[in-house]
């Protein structure tokens, strides 16, 4: 029986501009054409995750409008299960995101409908997780849902896999339920009280995991764009260095890695093994345009494994 990989978060449609640089506060900037693109951090991960083989099922909620409908309909395309999105009176969570010409980006988020998603018992249960399972779990849904289904996890006896975005302080408890624990630079830095730390190697992103890990969870995973990730955890701290790809948008990036690296860790593939496998998907994702359509087969992912063996460094 394949090991299910279970997501509780956000669904957003993205509202993406690319400009020449973002805008200083009171000026007006000419933009390109706007498209809608489908995203939001929970449904990413679901729709990487069942692209590259993974059993995805999506819990979340989106409203009534007709970026919902899109929403569950890019999901359900993806080959993800979506009995567990309900659909509620109001507005689909959106995302304002601002593509410049280097490939990074900057998000603004109105919640919407994931806003108020919560998960009672029977909604726990709906979820279907098993002991061997796995929860890929964010921050932009209430807290109190990441934390239940954390703790329905936890107790389940499946993996857990807290992507720490947008970031902010999390209480102890949360992070003791964290089997993995996957910030970003800027994410890790807000995550150890330093918002100002500049993590952009590996030796610093290997301080900063050590320090993560004092903070509760078993394993943490840096993700470092370009330059690949750091991963630490009791067998130690070993870096894996990225695929050189020329980015046109790093949108979705890390939702494309947490999905990969569950699938590969699903499949029964080592820690090491995963994090290479989430950084050839990430890579692949940031050579296209926007969220969900940038998100690799499994196919893809395979063939650039094939193209060159990675290093690994213990540090
Ligand atoms: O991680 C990228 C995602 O962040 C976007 O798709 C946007 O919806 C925001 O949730």
């Amino acid at each position: 029986m394949s090991r299910r990989i279970v997501v509780a978060g956000s669904l957003n449609m993205d509202l993406v501009l690319e400009a020449g640089r973002i805008p200083v506060p009171g000026e007006t900037l000419a933009c390109s054409e706007l498209v809608t693109v489908p995203g939001g951090k929970g449904a990413n991960q679901a729709c990487a995750a069942a692209r590259l083989g993974g059993a995805a099922r999506m819990a979340g909620q989106v409203g009534n409008d007709v970026f919902g409908a899109e929403l569950l309909r890019s999901l359900q395309l993806s080959g993800t299960e979506i009995s567990s999105v309900r659909t509620i009176a109001g507005a689909t969570g959106t995302a304002v995101i601002l593509v410049l010409p280097n490939g990074e980006n900057s998000i603004m988020i109105s919640a919407g409908a994931n806003g108020s998603f919560a998960l009672d018992a029977s909604g726990l249960e709906a979820l279907q997780l098993r002991a061997g399972d796995c929860l890929l779990a964010q921050l932009e849904i209430p807290l109190d849902t990441t934390f239940a289904a954390m703790r329905h996890a936890r107790e389940r006896g499946a993996v857990t896999i807290l992507d720490p975005a947008p970031a902010r302080p999390l209480p102890a408890e949360l992070l003791r339920l964290t089997d993995w624990l996957t910030p970003n630079q800027t994410e890790a830095a807000i995550l150890l009280g330093e918002p100002g730390l500049q993590i952009d190697s590996y030796d610093g992103a290997a301080t900063a995991a050590r320090e993560l890990r004092k903070l509760g969870p078993a394993g943490v995973i840096v993700k470092l764009g370009a330059l690949g990730c750091v991963i630490a955890n009791e067998a130690g701290v070993r870096a894996h260095s990225a695929w050189p790809v020329t980015a046109l948008d790093t949108t979705a990036a890390g939702d494309v890695f947490n999905a990969a690296f569950a699938v590969a860790l699903m499949e029964g593939q080592d820690e090491d093994r995963a994090a290479r496998f989430a950084c050839a998907a990430a890579a692949i994702s940031v050579t296209r345009r926007g969220a969900q359509p940038s998100m690799p087969t499994r196919q893809e992912v395979d063939d650039l494994l094939q193209t060159a063996t990675r290093e690994t460094i213990c540090l």
